[in-house]
């Protein structure tokens, strides 16, 4: 049998199930064009100067490694010409990106985190980009409005696209355009993304749990019930033994969840009272692809994709990955 590039796939959601039109077809196949370009980067490490910090802080008052700015400027560079983008924004960026006045636009909104898990880079550790795609809203006249941060501001279940590439051993591309979340594998040599996993499952059940146990002592009563009960194993009310994994690198710990199970939990606490991770840019499309997967996502009391955003650069909780533990822990929070 054939191989399915990635191109041919998106050809088929156009033609066959009418899912995306040309515009959101050419934006895909953009956005993974960039992640091919950062995955060189990535692996080039050392060899190419890349490691380190670039002595920038970005908009969240974190320091900006060198690979965090190229990643960035590989993706604006990429998708600003295409004509199909109203704007763009970027958790390295304070404020959207509008597109330069010399290129046409288009009707949709890009949103990414060009380099997730950047303080992994520089221990060779897996780290990868994640991506959003959202519709500008149409004002009365029919046409597109002002692409500004508010345009932005809807909630993860408009999404039309989704993905996440992981640079780790191999290369890896998931995606989703609300037919299931799929996986591709980088294919160095031919410089294409191939289909090697359709219609990914995540385990409804798992006995493995994912989250910063630094942060035990401030956590609120519901997430430490929870984890103890994990921790209490086969002696305890849960009657199983579970394993733990914390890869500090969101794409990686969610690819994991992704293929074997599991849950993965940064919930708020004394110090994040609002979450660590990004809305906008790391728990939406996580939480889409997530649920295209048969998973579930919230962030303790409501469903993720849900959430009216208040802000391009907002923080929440997360909670994700196999359904019954998700619900669990939801459970707990009632
Ligand atoms: O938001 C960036 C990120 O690196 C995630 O990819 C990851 O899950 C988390 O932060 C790691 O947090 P910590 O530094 O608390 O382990």
């Amino acid at each position: 049998m054939s191989r399915i590039t990635l191109t041919r796939f998106l050809i088929e959601r156009q033609r066959n199930k009418q899912l995306i039109n040309a515009d959101l077809r050419l934006l895909i196949e953009t956005v993974a064009r960039a992640c091919k370009a950062i995955s060189n980067a990535v692996t080039k490490g050392a060899l190419a100067g890349n490691l380190g910090s670039a002595g920038t802080d970005n908009v969240q008052g974190e320091v900006q490694k060198k690979l965090d700015v190229l990643s960035n400027e590989i993706l604006l560079e990429a998708n600003e010409w295409g004509g199909n983008l109203a704007a763009l924004a970027s958790e390295e960026m304070e404020t959207p990106h509008p597109i330069p006045t010399h290129f046409p636009k288009g009707e949709y909104l890009l949103l990414f985190d060009p380099l997730d898990g950047s303080s992994n880079i520089d221990v060779n550790v897996s780290v990868g980009t994640i991506f959003s795609v959202l519709r500008c809203p149409k004002v009365a006249d029919g046409g597109y409005c002002e692409a500004d941060e508010q345009a932005f501001l809807q909630p993860g279940s408009t999404q039309v696209a989704a993905g996440f590439a992981v640079y780790g051993p191999t290369t890896m591309l998931v995606l989703t355009v609300g037919d299931g979340s799929h996986g591709f594998t980088l294919d160095r040599e031919m410089g294409s993304f191939i289909l090697t996993h359709p219609d990914i499952r995540i385990p409804e059940d798992t006995q493995e749990f994912a989250i910063n146990m630094s942060n035990m002592r401030r956590w609120e009563p519901p997430v430490k019930r929870y984890i103890d009960e994990c921790l209490a194993g086969t002696s305890g009310v849960r009657g199983k033994d579970f394993n733990m994994r914390w890869v500090a690198s969101m794409v990686a710990d969610v690819y994991r969840i992704l293929t074997r199970g599991g849950i993965f939990m940064y919930p708020r606490d004394e110090k994040n009272k609002s979450g660590r991770l990004r809305l906008m840019y790391e728990a939406n499309p996580m939480s889409f692809i997530v649920e295209q997967a048969g998973g579930a996502a919230t962030n303790g009391s409501d469903r993720l994709l849900d959430l009216k955003p208040e802000g391009l650069h907002q923080r929440v909780a997360v909670v994700l990955g196999s359904k019954n533990e998700v619900e669990r822990v939801a459970g707990y929070h009632k």
